[in-house]
């Protein structure tokens, strides 16, 4: 048996995150790059991807970037050829981080309401996993890793019922592509955190925001 750091060690490992400059999926990234993995992340946002890579790259991390609005087909194309160039046509990781949430009631939830979480949170994440399969499965030792919320789990006083929705979607996708793709050697899991001080938390009171959770306990 090897050392800890050599069993913990990602070394050689290609990596995709997505959503990682900021929040959750920032933290994902340092702590696989730390590892020894070759990070690739995306966002929308342009000078926040460039930061975060800038200061990644200050940190002595191998992380790039892409441009990427999650919700459009054909940017998740995009995004997959490029990675599929980068790291040679293979890939060991995919943590589907992307997520947004409406905190509305239900009876206010309006039709482009109800497809914005669904498209981010849900078909984005099905659609990248579909596109990385084939680079997944050549890589011969694969995971794929989606971000959940305990909101997909239980139900939440006033969070609204469509980021739920999605997130119990994500949970029981996980099951079902973790049976269908253990023959190519593809782990699928879910980590399905409680609320996490976040710039998505940030944008309602924090306050509220533990209000609103610890009410459900
Ligand atoms: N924070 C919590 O309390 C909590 C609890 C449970 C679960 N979660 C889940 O954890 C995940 C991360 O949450 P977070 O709190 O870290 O979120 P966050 O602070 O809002 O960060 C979201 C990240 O995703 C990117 N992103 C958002 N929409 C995108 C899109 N359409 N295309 C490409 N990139 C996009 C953002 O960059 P741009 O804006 O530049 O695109 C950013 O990098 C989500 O799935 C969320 O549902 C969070």
């Amino acid at each position: 048996m090897g050392s800890t750091s050599q069993r913990w060690s990602l070394q050689g490992m290609t990596v995709l995150v997505t959503g990682g400059t900021i929040g959750i999926g920032y933290a994902i990234v340092e702590e696989l790059a730390v590892l020894g993995a070759r990070v690739h992340t995306c966002a929308r946002n342009e000078a926040q991807l460039n930061e975060c890579l800038h200061d990644l790259a200050t940190k002595g991390y191998q992380v790039s970037g892409s441009v990427c609005d999650v919700t459009s087909r054909p940017q998740r194309e995009d995004l997959i050829t490029r990675v599929s160039s980068l790291f040679n046509r293979k890939l060991n990781i995919l943590i589907n981080n992307v997520g947004t949430s409406i905190l509305k009631q239900t009876v206010d939830i309006t039709a482009e309401d109800f497809s914005f979480p669904l498209t981010t949170n849900l078909e984005s994440a099905y659609h990248i996993s579909q596109l990385v399969h084939p680079l997944l499965k050549d890589s011969g030792a694969a995971s794929i890793v989606f971000i959940s919320s305990i909101a997909g789990v239980t139900s939440i006083k006033n969070i609204a019922s469509m980021y739920g929705a999605t997130k119990g979607a994500i949970n029981q996708l996980t099951r079902n592509l973790a049976c269908e793709w253990a023959k190519d050697n593809i782990r699928i899991n879910c980590v399905a955190p409680g609320p996490i001080r976040t710039p998505l938390c940030g944008r309602v009171n924090f306050l509220v925001f533990m209000i609103i959770f610890t009410d459900l306990f």
